[in-house]
């Protein structure tokens, strides 16, 4: 396994896979990987000639206040979980590699952009957009594999590769759990026993919610009011929102029908966290 960190080392490395006519995969991450990020490495292992990890921490995906900084940061632990998996190339890239002085141009998608975790963090998407972009650029993968615990995101994502013809195919993991169903993410480190617990409260409504709509009930309000009051049953549980949604447009329903995305971000102490399910009705 190489440890990339210049662009031109990047292009000389992709070059070189191409010219074999191997296959590419690639894994996009901002790293401190986890079991969640590792299945989508496994399936990458499992269907590519080639790995390619990115590790980088896209400042421009992060607004004012956010955790940029503070974000959680190990290559040496990554880069370890990368090579016991299997994977060929790491790339992680300095500020200065991906947005030298002057840089001017981004990517954009609108309309999928504008609700869920687009309304509270305005910027967010154009930010993963763009780095994507870029990063598709630099390592030519055939497959690319995103996290159904980011789904708009991989909407968002799979929105683009269609409108701008991007020429590969994106492929869209399940999300893992730990044992009591808490979704693994990199920003659980920042949680404390306690608000681990609370953070509970994420998976727990969801679930209420599945239960609701195969029990019948089809009323959106109906069901994110019982989501609403176990969130408030946790005092350190800020309910940032709970979305109901079209599994394809992300328009919000009111009579449930088809299948839909439960989707919804809290704010557990000064961590936020998202999770989603999508339910069959
Ligand atoms: P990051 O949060 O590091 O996630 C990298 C990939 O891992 C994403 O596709 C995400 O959906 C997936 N993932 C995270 N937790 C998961 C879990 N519990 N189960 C399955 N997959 C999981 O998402 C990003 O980074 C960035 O926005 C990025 C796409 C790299 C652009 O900067």
């Amino acid at each position: 396994m190489i440890i990339i960190r210049t662009i031109p080392e990047l292009k000389e490395a992709i070059g070189k896979v191409r010219s074999m006519g191997r296959t590419i995969g690639f894994v996009p991450t901002m790293g401190y990987l986890h079991q969640g990020h590792l299945s989508l490495v496994k399936a990458a292992v499992k269907e590519c000639d080639f790995v390619a990890v990115s590790i980088y921490v896209n400042p421009i995906q992060f607004g004012v206040g956010e955790d940029f900084e503070s974000y959680p940061r190990d290559l040496t632990a990554d880069a370890q979980m990368c090579q016991q998996e299997g994977v060929d190339l790491i790339f992680s890239p300095g500020d200065q590699d991906m947005y030298p002085g002057g840089y001017a141009s981004f990517v954009e998608v609108e309309q999928l952009t504008q609700g869920l975790c687009g309304r509270g963090r305005p910027g967010h998407f154009r930010g993963v957009t763009t780095v994507v972009t870029k990063l598709f650029n630099l390592l030519e993968p055939d497959i690319a594999y995103f996290g159904q615990k980011d789904a708009q995101q991989a909407l968002v994502l799979k929105k683009m590769v269609e409108d701008l013809n991007m020429n590969l195919t994106l492929k869209i993991m399940p999300t893992l759990r730990d044992e009591d169903g808490l979704a693994m993410s990199s920003r659980n480190v920042y949680l404390s026993l306690e608000e681990r617990e609370a953070a509970l409260v994420l998976f727990k409504s969801l679930t209420r919610a599945e239960e609701m709509i195969q029990g019948g009930v089809r009323k959106a309000s109906k069901i994110s009011g019982a989501m609403k009051e176990i969130i408030a049953g946790e005092p350190s549980a800020h309910l940032e929102y709970i979305e109901i949604v079209d599994t394809h447009k992300l328009d919000t329903m009111e009579e449930l029908e088809a299948e839909v995305l439960i989707a919804l971000a809290v704010r557990v102490g000064q961590t936020r966290l998202i999770d989603n399910m999508i339910v069959e009705v």
